[in-house]
C-alpha cells in the first residue's frame, strides 16, 4: 500500500468544539470509559482530554483509560515525556498552564507528572497494528489524510470495528467526508466531524462494506518547492492556503486558493482543495465545478507527470480520485 508523508502537527484543544462534545456525552457515571487517541503525535490530544476531564471532577481511580499510540516510535518517545513548546500550548488556557504545567526552559513547558501518568503510549500502526479492545471514544484526527485511498478505507472500517457499541469517533474537519458512508458509522454532527458507531450486529451490515476513495489532502502533504511548474506568485497562495489549511482555517484558505486560481487557473491542485473545502461547507454545486476543472486540466497532461504543488501525486492518479469524487456526486459522465 502507497504512504504517504505524514507530519506531526498537533496542539492543545485542536478543534475545541469536539473536545467540549466528549466532555458532555461522558458527563454522566459511565464507568469505565476507555478514550483513544489514535496517531496522537507527541500527545498534546490525548492529553488535552485527560485535562479537559480532570478539570470538570477529579479524576476517579479506574473510572477512565487514556491511550495514545502513533507508528513513529520518536513521536511516542516525546509523548511520555510530556514536554511541549508553546506552540504546541497555544490552545491551553492561562488557568491550565498555570494549573498543570511548568516553565522549565524558554518556551518549553512539562505537564505534571501526575497527568502524564494517567495515559498509556504505545507504538501502533492503523493499517496493520494489532487488535485494540473497544474503546468508547477515539479521536483519529488528521491521520487519514496522509493516506492513499485504500487505506484510508481500510483504518476506517478498522476504527468503526474498535468503537465499543455506541462509541463515538472523531475525525479531522476535512476527514468528515470520509467515514460518512460506512453502513456502520452514523453521523452525529457534522459540524464536529463526529461519528456514533450504530449498535447492531455486525452480521446485519451491508457486504461488501465498500468505501469510497476519499480526498487526500494535498496542501498538507507537499511543501512547495521551486521546482514545481506553475506560477511562482501562484505557489506562493499556494503555500499560503497550506498554512491556513493545517491551522484549521478552511475560509482564509479557500481565500488564498482562489488568489492561487486568479493567478495561475491551471493549478490543478488548487481546484481539488477547493473542490474539498465548499464540499465541507456543502456547497456541491461548487464542489463540482472545481473538480470538473481539475478533470478538464488532468486529461490534458501525460498521465505519468507529477501533478505541480502536489508531489508524488500523477496526473493520472488526480484523474482517478477527481472522477470518483464526482461519482459520489452523483454524476455518471466522468
Ligand atoms: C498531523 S498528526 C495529527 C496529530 C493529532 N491527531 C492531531 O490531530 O492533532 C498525524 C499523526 O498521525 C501519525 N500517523 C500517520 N499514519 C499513521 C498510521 N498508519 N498509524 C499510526 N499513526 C499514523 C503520524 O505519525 C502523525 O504523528
Amino acid at each position: 500500500m502507497n504512504r504517504l508523508r505524514s507530519v506531526g502537527e498537533t496542539h492543545f484543544f485542536r478543534h475545541p468544539a469536539q473536545f467540549d462534545h466528549m466532555a458532555k456525552v461522558l458527563g454522566g457515571d459511565r464507568s469505565p470509559v476507555r478514550i483513544w487517541s489514535a496517531g496522537c503525535a507527541n500527545g498534546a490530544e490525548i492529553y488535552s482530554a485527560v485535562l479537559l476531564l480532570a478539570q470538570r471532577r477529579p479524576l476517579e481511580r479506574g473510572r477512565f483509560t487514556f491511550t495514545g499510540s502513533d507508528f513513529n516510535a520518536d513521536a511516542i518517545e516525546g509523548a511520555r515525556q510530556g514536554r511541549f513548546s508553546s506552540w504546541h500550548m497555544r490552545g491551553c488556557s492561562e488557568r491550565l498552564r498555570e494549573q498543570y504545567f511548568r516553565q522549565v526552559d524558554e518556551g518549553v513547558w512539562q505537564l505534571d507528572r501526575d497527568v502524564v501518568e494517567q495515559v498509556h503510549f504505545f507504538c501502533h500502526d492503523l493499517l496493520e497494528g494489532s487488535e485494540i479492545e473497544p474503546q468508547d471514544v477515539i479521536f483519529c484526527r488528521n491521520v487519514l489524510i496522509y493516506m492513499d485511498p485504500a487505506s484510508m478505507a481500510r483504518v476506517v472500517d478498522r476504527l468503526f470495528h474498535w468503537l465499543a457499541p455506541e462509541g463515538i469517533l472523531y475525525l479531522g474537519y476535512s476527514e468528515a467526508v470520509l467515514a460518512g458512508e460506512h453502513p456502520g458509522l452514523q453521523l452525529i454532527d457534522s459540524s464536529l466531524a463526529a461519528y456514533r458507531r450504530k449498535s447492531f450486529e455486525l452480521t446485519t451490515l451491508p457486504v461488501p462494506v465498500l468505501l469510497p476513495p476519499v480526498p487526500l489532502e494535498p496542501l498538507r502533504l507537499n511543501p512547495l518547492r521551486p521546482r514545481l511548474a506553475g506560477r511562482p506568485e501562484a505557489l506562493a497562495f499556494l503555500e499560503e492556503a497550506a498554512h491556513f489549511v493545517n491551522n484549521d482555517q478552511p475560509r482564509q484558505a479557500s481565500r488564498s486558493l482562489k488568489k492561487s486560481l486568479y493567478l495561475d487557473p491551471s493549478l490543478a491542485v488548487s481546484h481539488y482543495q477547493l473542490g474539498l473545502l465548499e464540499l465541507g461547507e456543502q456547497r456541491v454545486e461548487q464542489a463540482r465545478r472545481h473538480w470538473r476543472n481539475v478533470i478538464t486540466l488532468a486529461r490534458r497532461q501525460a498521465p505519468t507527470d507529477t501533478v505541480p504543488g502536489w508531489d508524488g501525486c500523477t496526473w493520472d492518479q488526480l484523474l482517478q480520485w477527481t472522477s470518483k469524487q464526482l461519482k459520489r456526486l452523483g454524476e455518471t459522465d466522468v
